[in-house]
């Protein structure tokens, strides 16, 4: 099915100047950006957004992280686009990342890994409502 997702570029991946780099990735899977925005993050805002996180040891890095620079959120589009963006991302650990995924091309640890996406449906309809409002979501058939 036709599935949208919620995609963050981290500081670190920000910070390296490979925004257009990432989104190349996205579209060369088949993935479409529907909706596309720079945004600096409050610390109040990271902790809303990793609320399901708070009791995880690394809460509070990854909060800091999160808003130490600006961030790239974007929702991407296409069949099975939940699951796709994680392929395309690999595995959170960049060390276990498989060779050609962003991660495994961008990240530098644990904690700056590049990239964000929702793990499933109901987490991506969440967070792709966090950033974004009805009229930046758009229809690209
Ligand atoms: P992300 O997909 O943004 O969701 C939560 C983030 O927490 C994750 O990517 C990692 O960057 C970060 N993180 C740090 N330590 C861990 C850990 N041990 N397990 C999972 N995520 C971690």
């Amino acid at each position: 099915a036709v599935e949208r997702t919620l995609s963050m570029i981290k500081p670190d991946a920000v910070a390296k100047n490979v925004i257009g780099e990432i989104y190349s990735r996205f579209e060369k899977a088949g993935l479409r950006i529907v909706a596309s925005k720079m945004v600096q993050l409050s610390a109040e805002d990271a902790g809303k957004f990793y609320a399901v996180h708070k009791e995880r040891p690394f809460y509070k890095d990854l909060c800091d992280f999160m808003c130490s620079g600006p961030i790239m959120a974007q929702v991407l589009e296409g069949e099975n686009a939940i699951a796709k963006n994680r392929e395309v991302m690999g595995a959170t650990n960049p060390k276990e990342a498989a060779a050609g995924t962003i991660r495994a091309d961008f990240a530098d640890s644990i904690d700056a890994n590049a990239v964000h996406g929702s793990d499933a449906a109901e987490t991506a309809a969440q967070e792709i409502a966090f950033f974004f409002n009805a009229f930046e979501l758009c229809d690209r058939p």
